[in-house]
């Protein structure tokens, strides 16, 4: 992002680092005021597209997390950057970012660790603190949570949670209830999540706690899918792995339906979630012509992922991971229903019962007992697992199975194998996940790099955010001409009236109103209203447009109404 707008964030209170009376810490923000409502305006536009219009339930559950949970989930084992710290100024970097700014490699996330040690030695990069040789310097994997333990002396350890996403999945047992056992469903939470950030950048871009707003959409993958109908219009700019792997930077420019049917998206979700997810970043003020999809490299999937799409935006000359469309597959909800108490399956009903054959065994313990002892037990198990997996090994006279490396050698006739045919209701699965994740604060930051500009007006430069009005910290300034001979009285009076009415006004009387007009435009208010002898006289006041600067008068009691259908996008300025 360019020094200016690093410095209007900061002096206008978009945001800025926290705890600077005490010197401050890396990757830790705080919103000011003009941040803080432009994110909730965020936020709510979110939740207004992937809760309420998709008609899915929202959660809110604890960022501290016991041990057990991250243990199953995998995050315990595989949530790793890679470290690697200077041997003489002890400074920590991330390895793949050392790589990726001072070599043609552009994702060296994916590659493995001992081959990050050899492109720092290849191309002898340095500390980017201090200048000194990285070469032989061991890469190693950095765990990103934060641990902590709950309870007072040694207590249970702990974790702040990473991601919102497992506080859906911990749950499922209860959620898959409130929503009657019926695929597909999803669940949605906006939170913090924290990164234990080897090297913190960038601002809003990469810190060590961040809002997340997560889907975790549950769907029964034989099911049909969504209806692309509904997104049928929608064109998505997308980046798959062939065109990366090709060094192009041609985007290939399809609707959800010629994505699927030319196999360059898998699954109809998905397709069907990056038409959501483009609608709700223009919606929010992120450049389309600076966007596109990126779909993952193998090596650069997370330990649960199947495949992923990246909504990039371009900041600076960089491109920006936004939001992550990902298939989970069953991985999470397959782990907790491994490790946790309960069920973390739902049973889908069939239309009609159906008949099916199933492959039993009911083995001879007079037999396997004396053959093979105490390991018997076990291998009736596993006689019995091989009989529902593979009926056509009971074919021949014998059946072997495995157990604990050790094979097994039985008679088939001493297996009691039979293959009988059952009515079947329904069957119990595990859901498969598609998951958009979106990072709040790096939306927030994008949409303020997009719309951030510098114009002339009347001959002078103007600093102007150019935000859509639905997520602008303000929606009105309300000004008097001057404050005197009523003005200042009839225009609080308004600003309160217009506040009444759920929009968000400011009032300002300090200055010319020219200079007004200017700190309006810096903090993105789409609407100034300026109140004048006429408006006292005639009863109507002069609406400026943010972006146009043009002007026009409007009656004080339609104002409420017509500021409100701009704000939502239900009216034009043109149109008044
Ligand atoms: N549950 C999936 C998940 O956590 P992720 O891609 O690791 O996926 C989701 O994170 C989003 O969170 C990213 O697309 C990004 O926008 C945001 N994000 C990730 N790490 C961040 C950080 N250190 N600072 C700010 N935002 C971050």
């Amino acid at each position: 992002m360019s020094e200016e707008l690093s410095e209007l964030a900061r002096r206008r209170g978009f945001f800025f680092q926290a705890n600077e009376a005490y010197g401050g810490v890396a990757g830790f923000y705080t919103y000011g005021p003009e941040g803080a409502a432009l994110k909730r305006n965020v936020e709510d536009a979110w939740r207004d597209r992937f809760v309420t219009r998709e008609g899915n339930m929202e959660i809110d559950s604890p960022t501290v997390t016991p041990e057990p949970v991250f243990r199953a989930s995998g995050h315990l084992d595989d949530f790793d950057d890679m470290l690697v710290e200077c041997p003489d100024c002890g400074e920590s970097h991330r390895a793949d970012h050392v790589v990726e700014d001072n070599t043609d490699v552009e994702d060296a996330e994916s590659v493995p660790t001992d081959e990050v040690e050899a492109l720092i030695a290849e191309h002898d990069l340095v500390c980017p603190e201090c200048g000194v040789s990285l070469v032989g310097q061991p890469v190693e994997g950095f765990n990103l949570m934060f641990e902590t333990t709950i309870g007072p002396g040694d207590g249970d350890p702990g974790y702040l949670r990473p991601e919102t996403a497992q506080g859906m999945f911990t749950e499922f047992p209860r959620l898959k209830e409130y929503a009657r056992n019926q695929l597909p469903f999803g669940v949605a939470q906006i939170g913090a999540g924290y990164r234990n950030e080897i090297s913190p950048r960038n601002a809003l871009l990469r810190t060590r706690e961040f809002t997340m707003a997560e889907l975790e959409f549950f769907v029964d993958p034989e099911d049909d899918g969504p209806n692309l109908d509904r997104v049928a219009d929608v064109e998505l700019p997308l980046y798959p792995v062939e065109a990366q792997q090709a060094d192009g930077e041609e985007y290939l420019r399809l609707t959800p339906q010629e994505a699927l049917a030319e196999g360059v998206v898998a699954g109809e979700w998905v397709a069907y979630f990056l038409a959501r997810s483009k609608q709700w970043f223009e919606r929010v003020g992120v450049d389309m012509d600076r966007f596109r999809f990126r779909q993952h490299l193998p090596g650069e999937l997370a330990h649960y992922a199947s495949d992923c799409w990246d909504a990039e935006g371009e900041v600076g000359g960089d491109w920006v991971e936004l939001e992550g469309v990902a298939s989970r597959t069953n991985y999470d909800l397959t782990k907790h229903d491994e490790h946790a108490d309960d069920s973390f399956t739902v049973f889908q009903a069939y239309d009609e019962p159906k008949t099916v054959e199933r492959a039993t065994v009911d083995p001879e313990m007079s037999y396997l007992g004396p053959e093979f002892g105490g390991d018997a037990g076990e291998v009736a198990d596993a006689l019995a697992d091989l009989a529902a997996r593979d009926r056509s090994a009971f074919d021949g006279e014998e059946v072997t199975v495995e157990v604990d490396g050790t094979e097994y050698t039985v008679p088939t006739e001493q297996t009691g194998f039979e293959v009988a045919e059952e009515t079947e209701s329904g069957r119990h699965i595990v859901p498969h996940v598609v998951e958009p994740a979106f990072g709040v604060g790096r939306a927030v930051y994008t949409a303020l790099a997009h719309s951030y500009e510098t114009d002339e007006v009347d001959g002078e430069s103007r600093d102007v955010l150019r935000l859509p009005a639905e997520v602008a910290p303000t929606t009105v300034g309300v000004f008097p001409l001057m404050d005197k001979d009523g003005l200042g009285e009839r225009a609080r009076e308004l600003a309160a009236d217009l506040r009444e009415a759920g929009l968000s006004v400011t009032y300002d009387d300090s200055g010319n109103i020219g200079r007004r007009y200017r700190r309006q435009d810096e903090v993105g208010t789409p609407y100034c209203v300026t109140v004048d002898y006429e408006a006292l006289e005639e009863g109507a006041v002069t609406v400026r447009d943010r972006d146009t600067t043009e002007q026009t008068r409007v009656p004080v009691e339609d104002l409420p109404t017509v500021l409100t259908r701009l704000r939502d996008g239900d009216a034009s300025f043109e149109e008044l």
